[in-house]
């Protein structure tokens, strides 16, 4: 039985035959198929748009029944002090395979224990989200038609934006150069940058939030993240935060080729005339690339 739970540990090998099989369900997608006779468990205990319904919506292509449960904190015995760990022995009992988000980072430990059945991470707290990295590098792949040597920017709350802990797993591997443009709060003096446990064992970093504007020229990937309020506890100020903001004129400075990602939703760091330049993958190209990722990973855990 194999877990999705983590982008840690993942070799170039199963990137590249994952990312095979995408390219493969990208272009048969709306084909006949073959219905397996599945059933998912889509167990979400924070919000969700793109990730629940998109995961609903791969197991729907590959024929699968979904069982959803949207809003766990409140309706499942989560609500009553039922335990993850009994949470999942239960979950396990229903279905082929369990997609859970739930803010406790730990949750994936006591998954990996006590599910009977494969497990895939859609979030954990402010730890990973490891199928959002995996849908972004696909994403990173078709638009700059490379993996290699990037030079990627990476925008926003770095501390708390568990899309980014994932993708600079992933990127790490393709010796990509990280520029860290952290947001901050004056009034806490707290700066959102990376965790040091993701720099460890790494030597293409750089951060300097004050010259981003001057690095774009020379970015392949600007990946911009929203501010995650909701994990700031007391420290919510939302007037006082600092951060670096894209908009039609300073996104004039990128390459034509470059490519503009954010894993959604936004708050104000893409301004809404950004949304209509051909590098905007964020709308629409990078949504559906999750669909076609997330059928291809589906279809790998449960052949
Ligand atoms: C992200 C998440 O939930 O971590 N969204 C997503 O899954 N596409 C990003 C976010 O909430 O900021």
């Amino acid at each position: 039985m194999q877990h999705f739970l983590s982008a840690k540990g993942l070799s170039k090998e199963w990137l590249e035959d994952l990312f095979q099989q995408t390219d493969w369900v990208r272009r048969d997608f709306g084909d006949p198929f073959y219905p397996t006779n599945k059933i998912m468990i889509s167990f979400f205990a924070e919000p969700s748009t793109r990730t629940r319904f998109s995961f609903e919506a791969a197991a729907a292509h590959l024929g699968w029944k979904v069982l959803s449960e949207p809003c766990a904190t409140n309706s499942s015995s989560l609500r009553k002090g039922e335990s993850l760990k009994d949470t999942f022995r239960t979950l396990s009992q229903y279905g082929d395979i369990i997609v859970c988000r739930h803010p406790d980072p730990d949750w994936v430990d006591t998954a990996q224990k006590y599910s009977r059945v494969p497990v895939v991470n859609a979030g954990s707290g402010d730890g990973e989200h490891p199928t959002q990295a995996l849908l972004d590098l696909y994403t990173i792949k078709r638009e700059i038609g490379r993996l290699d040597n990037l030079r990627v920017m990476l925008c926003g709350d770095l501390k708390h934006s568990r899309t980014v802990h994932s993708l600079v797993e992933l990127l790490k591997m393709y010796r990509a150069d990280m520029y860290l443009i952290p947001s901050s709060s004056h009034e806490n003096f707290m700066e959102y940058n990376l965790p040091r446990a993701y720099y460890d064992g790494y030597d293409r970093w750089h951060t300097d939030p004050e010259a981003a504007e001057d690095l774009l020229p020379i970015m392949d990937v600007v990946y911009m993240t929203r501010m995650q309020t909701e994990r700031h506890g007391q420290h919510w100020q939302q007037a006082l935060y600092k951060f670096f903001c894209l908009n039609a004129d300073n996104i004039k400075k990128m390459k034509p080729e470059a490519t503009i990602l954010h894993p959604l939703p936004r708050g104000s760091e893409i301004s809404e005339d950004v949304d209509d330049d051909p590098r905007a993958a964020y709308h629409e190209r990078q949504v559906r690339n999750g669909l076609y990722v997330r059928v291809a990973l589906l279809k790998s855990l449960l052949p």
